[in-house]
């Protein structure tokens, strides 16, 4: 019974031919520190959230378990007529966009595509150091997959980075603990560990959605002279640029100004959380994602 609707939806994604939104994908609320850059620079488009509360975090999560997860959001986003769906989750983008985007979407969408966080992250940090050394502050899954060593070696080789987990930040900040003074202890714990790493760092990346909302807090530790670098903006340009260059995709992607939220999780919950990022209200919808056998051919 599954593998016959994981077919007839398969069949229903590949034969989609009409516009639908942009999707963006996150384990939890992270990603709308993402989304919420995007449609500041790109307003006109419609867009899809999703948070996969029920199973956050994904940091420390192993590889296959995010790489299931995240395929099984993708193909319900690609399900719900979205063309593109950026993965706003340096840890999905870290474990699994590339085996997605190399076997998938050939198998579910192969008109469709999926991007991630890091990437265009990668590509611009170099003009936010001016000492070469960067510090990288990710879950543990994040860090253990040397994305982002592997990366900005490619672009910036002369660049000298050291990597610090915060496993404990993603679980204050959806626990909305995160401006307690228990949580200031853990912010300024990992701050201090990553410094003590390099004394030449001038630039530190918070390369976890989640984090752009330790920010103040951050920033009352760390010397004056070392550069907080957050995603948001950097994806936002680098999305725009993506859509300029593929009108194929463009093309597809509806213009409406809408936003719409799903978790699955307590809509009332993320809901409420989300509007920490957005500051504005949102009305969540809860779903549940469906598992993907093997036997559909989506998984190696
Ligand atoms: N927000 C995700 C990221 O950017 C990770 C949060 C989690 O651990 O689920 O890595």
């Amino acid at each position: 019974m599954r593998r016959k609707y994981q077919l007839l939806m398969i069949e229903k994604i590949r034969n989609n031919k009409q516009l639908g939104s942009i999707g963006i994908f996150d384990s939890g609320v992270g990603g709308l520190s993402i989304l919420k850059e995007i449609r500041n620079l790109l307003p006109h488009y419609d867009y899809l959230y999703l948070g996969d509360n029920a199973r956050a975090p994904y940091g420390t999560r192993s590889f296959d378990s995010v790489y299931q997860y995240t395929l099984e959001a993708v193909t319900w986003m690609f399900g719900m007529g979205c063309p593109l769906v950026i993965l706003a989750c340096n840890t999905a983008s870290a474990k699994a966009l590339r085996t997605i985007q190399q076997k998938d979407l050939a198998k579910i969408a192969s008109n469709n595509r999926v991007l991630g966080v890091i990437r265009p992250t990668t590509e611009s940090i170099s003009q936010y150091t001016k000492s070469r050394h960067i510090g990288i502050l990710a879950t543990s899954g994040t860090v253990k997959s040397d994305s982002y060593l592997i990366e900005i070696a490619r672009y910036s080789p002369d660049i000298q980075i050291v990597q610090q987990a915060c496993p404990m930040w993603v679980p204050l900040i959806e626990n909305n603990e995160h401006l307690s003074e228990g949580g200031f202890f853990f912010i300024e714990k990992y701050i201090r560990q990553i410094l003590l790493k390099d004394d030449k760092i001038d630039a530190l990346l918070l390369a976890c959605t989640h984090y752009p909302l330790l920010i103040p807090a951050i920033s009352s530790i760390i010397p004056p002279h070392i550069r907080l670098i957050s995603q948001g903006t950097l994806v936002a340009e680098k999305l725009k640029d993506y859509l300029l260059r593929h009108s194929d995709i463009e093309q597809r992607c509806s213009k409406g100004n809408l936003v719409r939220y799903f978790t699955t999780e307590d809509k009332n919950d993320f809901s409420e959380k989300a509007r920490l990022f957005m500051d504005e209200p949102v009305a969540a919808q809860t779903i549940q994602l469906s598992r993907l056998d093997n036997s559909t051919g989506c998984k190696d």
